[in-house]
């Protein structure tokens, strides 16, 4: 099953598609026959059928007297991944590198040895920290055999929630995110404010998929014979009492794949967005998380016996990207019920920047194909480190409109802020809480409200399509924030 050969990475028919999903979606699925044509997808469902494995976090490492020290070092290792061996690009030879937790207002000092034998960098995604000097700035390269000491300064204001951290650099981002180099980073604080939450058992989530052949990250397209992963690890299980209250921050941490999950019989209630806290509790029974994108969410253990935690088959559009379910985890609701908390309806409330609006722009995200492949463009043009595509003067607030001009979805990320979403393909949106990572829909648009009133934010810094392999072909742009 591990080692099975692949077709080339040619979308999947959708009657294919479906039987697949169904399949997959068969609770017996180990003891029945594959389908005719058996494709690596499958594995993620069968793979360690029977061999239950628990759920695990990644370390973490807290800051103290404010301020937190770390050293990452990205090497060439051996690791373990999903139960399989395999040499990949990783930080500090583990392919779930430590959760760094600090609170609004701490320092952190990271040390960043560079192994490698290519370039690499570091960015905290979604931090409202400085894009400057050796704080949160993409342009700052670390060779191969450097040693880079960054400092991130927290604002005593930030956000609290989920933030995550992986590299930035043009050309390498995508592969290095691939082969495992991503993790988490949280701010303190989410639900301080709510008495009824305190002490609540919470779980890091990170959603990583990877595709292996012969011990190495084979190139098959995005989604194709992947395997997917929470915390590295394949499919594992955990458990809950019935009734029990659980925060889970969920964060998509992979290079390219979008994910619609569900619990089986439960449904989250969602707290916080992108590492910005919700104006409510939003419950719902599908999470949706573009590349990038994180949902903080609470879960209260059901009736008693085995959830699993699925993500939904993806169809991109006709010019993207197709791939099946898969089971990411399983919850094991079992023991003596407890009485369940109350949860709290409304949260703190979010400003509307709608009535500050100050200035508009509108950005185009297009595709097309030259002699050595796919190229990615915003408003025409590939990524230019040293070009300045929009200035930006500090105090405005501008609405922004993302258009796709093509056939395929791709998600919009800005760096050092986040946003407010009024607008879907014309259909104004009801506001619950900023983004930092949105989904931009094939041949639609959106309108956004960007708040460039944060002083930490001025310098140089990016926006970009967060599916990696598509900004390291060019779907990336610059941006600089004046006084
Ligand atoms: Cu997580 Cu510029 O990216
Ligand atoms: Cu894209």
């Amino acid at each position: 099953m591990i080692h099975q050969r692949h077709a080339t990475p040619v979308p999947l028919p959708a009657a294919l598609t479906a039987a697949l999903v169904a399949w997959a979606l068969a609770p017996s699925a180990a003891t029945h026959a594959p389908p005719a044509r058996p494709l690596a997808e499958n594995r993620t469902a069968t793979f360690g059928a029977g061999l239950p494995t628990a759920f695990r976090e990644p370390p973490s490492v807290s800051s103290r007297g404010g301020v937190l020290q770390a050293t990452l070092t990205a090497a060439r290792s051996s690791i373990t991944v999903g139960g399989q061996r395999a040499v990949t690009e990783v930080y500090n030879g583990s392919y779930s590198p430590p959760t760094l937790r600090v609170h609004p207002g701490d320092l952190i000092r990271l040390r960043l040895i560079n192994r490698l034998d290519e370039p690499t960098n570091f960015h905290t995604h979604g931090l409202h920290v400085s894009p400057a000097g050796n704080s949160d700035n993409p342009f700052l390269p670390v060779q191969p055999g450097q040693t880079q000491e960054f400092e991130f300064r927290i604002p005593a204001n930030h956000p609290a929630g989920l933030f995550w951290y992986h590299p930035h650099a043009h050309h390498f981002s995508n592969e290095q995110v691939r082969n495992g180099m991503s993790g988490a980073l949280i701010v303190e604080g989410l639900l301080d404010s709510f008495p009824t939450l305190r002490g609540l058992k919470e779980r890091v989530l990170l959603l990583k998929d990877i595709q292996l052949e012969h011990g190495h990250i084979a190139d098959r397209g995005i989604g194709v014979g992947t395997t997917r992963t929470v915390n590295g690890l394949v499919n594992p299980t955990l458990a809950l009492r019935p009734g029990e209250t659980e925060l889970w921050r969920i964060g998509n941490v992979g290079a390219n794949l979008y994910y619609r999950l569900r619990l089986d019989g439960h449904r989250f209630y969602q707290v916080a967005r992108d590492g910005n806290r919700l104006a409510r509790l939003v419950p719902t029974d599908e999470l949706f998380i573009p590349p990038g994108g994180r949902i903080e969410v609470l879960v209260q253990g059901g009736a008693r016996g085995m959830h699993p935690l699925r993500t939904l088959a993806m169809n991109t559009g006709p010019a993207g990207n197709q791939y099946p379910a898969a089971v990411l985890a399983t919850m094991r609701v079992e023991g003596e019920a407890v009485t369940p908390r109350t949860l709290p309806t409304t949260l703190l409330p979010v400003k509307d920047l709608r009535s500050k609006v100050t200035g508009h722009r509108t950005v185009v995200f297009s595709e097309g194909e030259t002699q050595d492949g796919d190229v990615f463009f915003i408003d025409g043009k590939t990524f230019d480190p040293n070009r300045v595509d929009t200035r930006v003067r500090l105090g405005a607030v501008e609405e922004w409109t993302i258009r796709n001009e093509s056939d395929e979805l791709h998600d919009f990320h800005i760096h050092q802020t986040g946003f407010q979403l009024v607008e879907v393909n014309g259909t104004p949106q009801p506001l619950d809480g900023y983004y930092d990572t949105v989904n931009v829909p094939v041949r639609g648009e959106i309108k956004i409200i960007i708040p460039f009133t944060d002083p930490v934010m001025v310098g140089k810094f990016v926006y970009h399509c967060h599916l990696l392999s598509h900004e390291d072909k060019g779907m990336m742009a610059t941006i600089e924030v004046v006084p």
